[in-house]
Formats: structure tokens, sequence, C-alpha cells
């Protein structure tokens, strides 16, 4: 069985130009003119791109005493409809502290429920022999990606002695760290002090974690690494200070990469000001929406290459889950959704504003994330040998977002009445057709699979050398001729 997706515009990170796909089984098996095949999927008026990678997910997490309540499937779906057709999730270690058991335990949850493909990152946060061991059976197992924590004092972060033991032991397994970056002891300190004033409101949410707070962790984030000989990648960048530290740290010739979210691209920390406390909470998440002048700094960052993938950081929680911070903005579950409006909010936000090409367009929602995380060209790739991981992009297609017409299982939306311009018309996941536009048919549960990613010694290598090469000289000294002292 073959299929042919037909008369459309191919958009990939370099080029665009028209030809049709053929796809044999799951892959791409040419690219030209005028393919035929027993299926057409039919791609007239519209572009054709890579499926979307999300790389920054949780779903089914536990976190902040309650589970995000997005699951594998119905997040997978909203996902597909989307666009997207790979997310990565983040495995945290549960209260033995095993990343193994972790791995296990979200495969457990994923298996036979997912309808994209999934991967996983694992976060580190503590520090020991036990971690030390498992993070080369958990890179053994697929995985070479390690989260960092610098917020969330006295539940998942990590201090920088042990941020150092991690990041070194990235460099020698050839993994790439990842850092949320936010100093977790100032934020602490301004939750105590509004908290004390009797300023509880999620607005104080934002006045807790100021850009401050991102730039200055983003910057020691960096030195670590660089300390460590390792590259380094900047999950959710929202503000210019942080910005600043990773298009600094690149001109020195430092491999790090950051990763905007669509949500600081399009909304601002307004949303926290809004006299409806639900409104408010729902959109509580670390970082904060930023001040408007933020934004312009993150898309020029994307547009000149400094900041290079877009993400959700979909972490979604109910209004009821929201209420638990009632009593206090420390308590209000952090984390918002995006995975199923991702592509279509950059595309109307970025392609239509001119802020993005079409071409950079795919760069930041695929291919260089594909390329960063070990997938590429398998995944983010339109060429002959590729999983037939294929978007027809309709950007005729018009919908306002609403809530109550999405896929996703929670009962509101960030971008609530957001007048989207193009949407996917048809999400093909490793050649079969999993979501078509105004067909009502859900994608279906079982479909996705796990992609293992190798462990990738060239950056981390070419660094690690590079350190060796400079590491400091001790000088031997003939014993003899050092003076016994006073
Ligand atoms: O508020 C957020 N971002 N929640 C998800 C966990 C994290 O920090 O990435
Ligand atoms: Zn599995
Ligand atoms: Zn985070
Ligand atoms: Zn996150």
């Amino acid at each position: 069985m073959t299929t042919v997706v037909k008369g459309g515009t191919l958009v990939t990170a370099d080029r665009s130009y028209e030809a049709d796909i053929l796809i044999e089984g799951e892959k791409i098996a040419a690219i030209g003119a005028d393919l035929k095949g027993d299926k057409v999927v039919d791609a007239s008026g519209a572009y054709v791109i890579p499926g979307g990678i999300d790389p920054h997910t949780h779903l089914e997490m536990p976190f902040m005493g309650t589970t995000t309540a997005e699951t594998f499937e119905s997040g997978t779906a909203a996902a597909a409809s989307g666009g997207t057709t790979m997310i990565v999730d983040f495995v945290l270690p549960g209260p033995d502290g095993s990343l193994v058991n972790a791995l296990r335990d979200w495969h457990r949850k994923a298996d036979g429920r997912i309808c994209i493909d999934v991967g996983w990152h694992v976060a580190v946060t503590g520090w020991n022999e036990t971690i030390w061991r498992e993070m080369a059976e958990v890179v053994k197992l697929g995985v070479n990606t390690f989260k960092h924590f610098m917020a969330y004092k006295g539940a998942l972060m990590v201090e920088d002695d042990e941020m150092y033991a991690s990041f070194s032991r990235c460099a020698e397994l050839g993994a790439l760290p990842l850092v949320h970056a936010e100093n977790g002891d100032i934020i602490a300190e301004l939750q105590k002090k509004f908290m004390a004033q009797g300023k509880t409101g999620p607005e104080g949410h934002a006045h807790s974690r100021p850009p401050e707070v991102e730039g200055e962790a983003t910057n020691r984030a960096i030195m670590i690494a660089d300390a460590a000989g390792v590259p380094l990648y900047v999950v959710h960048v929202s503000c210019e200070e942080a910005h600043e530290a990773i298009r600094r740290a690149r001109q020195k010739g430092m491999r790090v990469w950051g990763e905007p979210l669509v949500q600081h691209l399009t909304l601002d920390e307004g949303e926290y000001f809004d006299k409806d406390w639900d409104h408010a909470a729902r959109r509580v998440m670390s970082p904060p929406f930023r001040d408007r002048k933020h934004q312009d700094s993150l898309w020029a960052g994307l547009a000149a290459g400094s900041l290079q993938v877009v993400a959700t950081d979909h972490c979604a929680f109910t209004t009821a889950q929201k209420r638990m911070g009632l009593k206090g903005f420390p308590s209000i579950p952090n984390g918002t959704g995006g995975l199923e409006d991702r592509l279509a909010v950059l595309w109307t936000r970025g392609v239509e504003t001119g802020r993005l090409t079409p071409e950079e367009f795919v760069a930041v929602t695929s291919t260089n994330i594909a390329r960063i995380l070990n997938i590429y060209p398998r995944k983010g790739a339109l060429v002959p040998g590729a999983d037939a991981d294929i978007v027809v992009w309709d950007p005729k297609l018009k919908k306002t977002i609403r809530a109550a017409d999405q896929l996703s299982i929670i009962d509101y939306n960030v971008f609530e009445g957001v007048e989207v311009t193009a949407q996917a018309r048809h999400t093909i996941s490793r050649g079969t057709v999993v979501w078509s536009h105004g067909q009502n048919t859900r994608p279906s549960a079982g479909h996705g699979i796990y992609i293992p990613r190798p462990a990738f010694p060239a950056a981390s290598k070419a660094l690690s050398v590079w350190k060796e090469l400079n590491s400091p000289r001790f000088i031997h000294r003939d014993p003899q001729n050092i003076p016994s002292g006073v």
C-alpha cells in the first residue's frame, strides 16, 4: 500500500518547492513530480511540512501536589490535530529517586495510548552514586537529554555542585543537559515576602519571578556547562535577560541552544492582572508571561538564529486544580497548555506578520530540534528514508480557538478567542493519516511508538576535547627544590 501526498508546496528548513511525496509503509520513498500511489492525500493549495516536534511536554506528571490532567492519549490526540507528530515528555523520578524506575513508569503510562510518537527527557533532581550510575543506563535506553531544575526550591531544585556533577557526567556519556533556568532561592524569598504582605493573588506569581531571576540562572547554567565542557539547552526562555546570556555565549563559540514557548511569544503579563482569579491562575506558569518588550527579543532571536526551537511546555491543569492556590499563589500548580495550538498560533503571529519565513517556521517547529536531539533526518526532514511524518498545512483554513472545540481535555484554553489563519488539513504519522480536518475522526490511541535517541558524541566530544586541551597544567617540582617553610 503506497500513498502520494499530491499537489502541494514542500517547505523545508532550507527551501520551498513544488513536488509530490510517495510514502511506502512508514517511510518517505520518493519526492518528485507526478508520483503515483494507491492512495492520494490532497495537498493542492497547501504547504507540505515535516510533522511538528514539541520537545517540551508534561503529560500525566505528578507535580506540586497533583498530577497534570492531560493524559498521554488526550495530549497526543490534541497534538496530532494541530500538526504535531512527535513530543518529547519529561520523566521525573518518583519517591525512590530511581531514574530507571521513573523511565519504566513513563513507558507504562504511554504504551498503547499514544496517538503519535514520543521520546523522553529524564530529570536529575539531586545527586548521588546511584544517579551517576543510572544516567548511563538511561542513555542506553535511548535518552540523550537530562533536565535540571534551578527553581522549585525544596522539591526539584538542584544546587550548583549537583548541576556541575551531572553536567560533567553528561559530557562523559555524550548526553545533553537541559535547564529550567530561574534562581529558586530568590523566588522563595520573594514568595515569602509577598505572602507575608498579604499579596496572595496570582499576579504575585509573576512579581516573584522577575526577568533578573531568569537571566542570572541562565548565565550561571551556561558558565557551569562551559566549566564542565558540555553543550547546553535552555528550556522556556522567556525574556531578554536570558536571551542575552545565550546570545553572548553563542558569540563566544559555546554550544548553547534556547527554546522560547509559543505562549511567551504571544501572551503577556497583563493576563495576571485580570480581575477574574480563574483567568489569571489558569495562566500561571514558570517562567511567567512577560512585558511585551520581551516578545520582540524572542521573535528577533528566532529570526536571527540565537534561539532555535519553539515548544509549548504543555503542562495542563484543570481550573479545579488551579484553585489549589486560592489561599496563595505559591500553591497554584505551575503550567499551561498549548500543544494543540502551537503551529497555528506561531504561523499566524509569526509567518503572517513577516516575523518568520515559512522555512524558518519549519526550522523552529521540527528540523532544529530533530538535529539537537539527534533524531535527524529520521524526524524533522522531508527526504527519502525519513519517517513519513508529514503535515498538509492549509494556509487558508481559519478558526477561532475555543476550549469547547479542542481535543485537549482541559476545561479552558489560554489562547481562547485567538483567530488563527492556518491549520493542519491532514496529519500523517509514520505513513498513516492520523488526522483530517473536518472529518470528525479522532487520532487513534496506540499508533504512536517510542523513538529512542542515541547518545551524540559529536558536540560534547568537541567541547570535551577542547576542555582537555585547555585544562589547567600542573607543574612537577623536585621536592628538594621546594623551600621547607618558615
Ligand atoms: O510552569 C511550568 N513551566 N510547569 C511545568 C514544569 C516546568 O517548569 O517546566
Ligand atoms: Zn514504551
Ligand atoms: Zn521548567
Ligand atoms: Zn516544563
